[in-house]
């Protein structure tokens, strides 16, 4: 790993604003003070074994009770609630019917041109069961992964369900992604199952899922490859494979209407999902039962203060882990009512998410700083024309939010009577690490605040030395959690390499590295400063350089190139690309134009390069590493700083100061 954005992590923001919550709110909330949040803190912190049993024990039901609350004789390859026995679906719905949850609405769905459905817990359970059964009409078997590449309805929910309820890991993948990107995942995977849709509806356009799914099989995935389920969203006419396509009503239409949980061993896995690092292909993340049902319960239950009227949306997509733990997981381990939302807003309905919480008295909304920014810059008058008044809590998720920006949800939108919960967290964590607790702590613009109960944050130097208050440094986790990932699926060595080997703490190896900076304040307030290696935030969304650069490398004309982001008021950060042609190939704003739309086929819409800078060289150190840092300020058009020494030839400075 490299981590030449030290730098960057030494610039420090300040901010004097601090928000109590109000009174009003802590005295409903089910943490109500911050000396309760405290001594919860300090019970994790004296006996942390105990503080996970109990937890354990009294949210989650067990079909056999663990025995072990952490194996930590193979650490980092950490193991929780050995030999207890569970499946998640019977926390998320099974126990809610059986107590007398059955007629509460679990899930709300809008969709995109403006059909809408609400599924009871009775109703959903039994959607998930006829799904179960359908998968295993068709041979899945505890142990397969299963591809989930959907569009935003209640099927992709009832898919992801249903897989749990078998024990079939399922492997979503954003249906943003391009066949190329699918088929990767696919063959990483060894998915034989794929669920997709015949399309779905984005800004107005449909999406052809099923036609990338085709593509990824035809281009390589068809070695692993064997069954397709086509949820008919569109009712496009899309081309059917005999004996390899199905469609899902076809198949659910005469499964009974109850499937008994498979019993899953609380460390047999419940997903994996891919993510960026700073090197090579996505990475797998594994995440296994009962710690994830665990985690993704309580950090729910603790940040989003959830009551039995309670009506909840997450704006993400489930193809992300907010969407897994906070769309699906999360709310309904808890029997809360959640909203899914097939669309985006665009321009020609900005109010869409407005309306959505009007008219169906939304009291939580957890949204990402982006749409946040993009909301401002279209102006308050939008917002203002909706009954905003059903509202109760707010979060943020995905990147850092500027203060502006949380000002500003704050006044427009939570009309100053919501907490903001700015929640900090990764695909590897599997649920929230840092957060306000809404009703107990003092929230500050920009700032994540505290870290959760149980959880041990610690802001370090290379060395692995605490930094001083308001210093820069790299954020770890200095003790396990029950939601951390397991490892890297196929790749061990990458588990270790990437998050455990980095950073030692007090010469204890088993830290865990984030790969963020950030810095602690005089109040112990955490500030993240964003990633510190090769990885670039696009509206929050996670994309590794080497994964773009490999993506411009493999277009014909191409012979080099190498990535960066760059600041930007909306969208965080966006990429720019200085790419070196081949021999004789000459630079054209259509090739610029075109090598975008190869990074789109190559990866998806999220990874379109802002701008291409056509070079004839790169800055490189004499032993052939491109020299990042530079073309970091060049991007952003400042002054290069730093030693430039190391460069092998001065003169392509020069030259790129020209063309950028
Ligand atoms: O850099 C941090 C940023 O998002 C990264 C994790 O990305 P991903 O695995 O895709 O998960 C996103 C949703 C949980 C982190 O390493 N990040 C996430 N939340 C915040 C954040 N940065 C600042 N503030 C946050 N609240």
């Amino acid at each position: 790993m490299t981590l030449d954005k030290e730098n960057s992590i030494n610039n420090i923001l300040e901010e004097n604003r601090i928000f109590p919550p109000s009174k009003v709110f802590s005295n409903n909330s089910n943490i109500k003070s911050i000396e309760e949040l405290i001594s919860l803190k300090n019970q994790a912190l004296n006996d942390p074994i105990q503080f996970w049993e109990y937890y354990a024990n009294s949210e989650i039901e067990w079909f056999e009770p663990f025995q072990t609350v952490l194996d930590s004789q193979n650490a980092p390859f950490f193991k929780w609630f050995k030999e207890g026995k569970l499946n998640i679906t019977f926390n998320c719905l099974d126990r809610h019917v059986k107590n007398g949850l059955g007629k509460k609405t679990a899930l709300i769905w809008e969709g995109e041109p403006g059909d809408k459905i609400k599924y009871t817990y009775e109703e959903l359970l039994k959607n998930v069961c006829k799904a179960a059964n359908g998968l295993k009409s068709i041979g899945v078997k505890k142990g397969d992964l299963v591809c989930i590449y959907m569009p935003m309805i209640p099927e992709a929910m009832f898919a992801m369900l249903a897989c749990a309820r078998i024990g079939a890991p399922h492997s979503v993948v954003f249906g943003g992604f391009s066949s190329e990107a699918l088929k990767d995942r696919l063959i990483d995977g060894n998915a034989k199952f794929v669920i997709t849709a015949d399309g779905g509806f984005r800004k107005d356009k449909i999406i052809e899922l099923k036609n990338a799914v085709d593509l990824a099989i035809e281009s390589g995935a068809n070695k692993v490859v064997e069954k397709v389920i086509i949820v008919q969203r569109t009712k496009k006419n899309i081309p059917i494979k005999v004996n390899r396509d199905l469609w899902w009503h076809e198949l659910l239409k005469d499964q009974k209407d109850f499937c008994e949980p498979e019993i899953m061993d609380s460390e047999d896995r419940l997903f994996i999902l891919y993510t960026s690092g700073s090197t090579g292909k996505p990475k797998g993340v594994v995440h296994t039962t009962g710690g994830y049902n665990l985690w993704s319960h309580l950090t729910f239950k603790w940040i989003f203060d959830i009551k039995n009227d309670d009506i909840y949306w997450c704006t993400a997509d489930v193809g992300w882990i907010t969407g897994h733990s906070y769309i699906v997981y999360g709310p309904l381990s808890n029997g809360a009512t959640t909203l899914m939302y097939e669309g985006v807003p665009r321009p020609s309905n900005l109010g869409a998410f407005w309306e959505i919480i009007e008219k169906h008295r939304v009291s939580i909304f957890y949204t990402a700083p982006t749409a946040i920014r993009s909301f401002m810059k279209s102006g308050p008058e939008i917002p203002a024309a909706y009954d905003l008044d059903s509202l109760r809590l707010l979060g943020t998720v995905g990147e850092p939010i500027n203060p502006e920006a949380w000002m500003w949800y704050k006044d427009i939108i939570g009309k100053n009577k919501c907490p903001i919960v700015d929640t900090w967290w990764q695909t590897e964590t599997g649920g929230v690490m840092i957060s306000p607790i809404p009703g107990a702590v003092s929230t500050k613009p920009g700032s994540a605040t505290y870290p959760l109960p149980g959880i041990e944050i610690e802001v370090v130097d290379k060395n692995g030395e605490k930094v001083k208050e308001n210093e820069g440094g790299y954020l770890i986790v200095k003790k396990p959690w029950p939601g951390m990932m397991r490892t890297i699926h196929g790749n061990s060595a990458r588990y270790l390499e990437s998050y455990w080997e980095y950073i030692s703490f007090k010469g204890e190896k088993n830290v865990y590295f984030a790969g963020d900076g950030a810095r602690i304040d005089e109040d112990g307030y955490i500030w993240i400063m964003g990633r510190v290696d090769d990885v670039i935030s696009v509206s929050g969304h996670r994309l590794g350089t080497m994964e773009i650069e490999s993506a411009l490398v493999s277009h014909k004309n191409v012979s080099e190139a190498a990535v960066v982001g760059k600041k930007d008021d909306l969208k965080g950060e966006v990429i720019v690309a200085f790419v070196s042609l081949e021999k004789d190939i000459n630079s054209s704003l259509e090739l610029e134009e075109e090598l975008k739309k190869h990074v789109v086929n190559e990866i998806g819409i999220i990874a379109k390069p802002e701008k291409i800078i056509i070079t004839d060289s790169l800055p490189k150190t004499r032993s052939g590493k491109i020299m990042r840092r530079i073309l970091r300020s060049l991007a952003a058009g400042e002054k290069i700083n730093g030693d430039i020494s190391t460069l092998e030839d001065s003169s392509v400075l020069e030259k790129l100061k020209g063309s950028s």
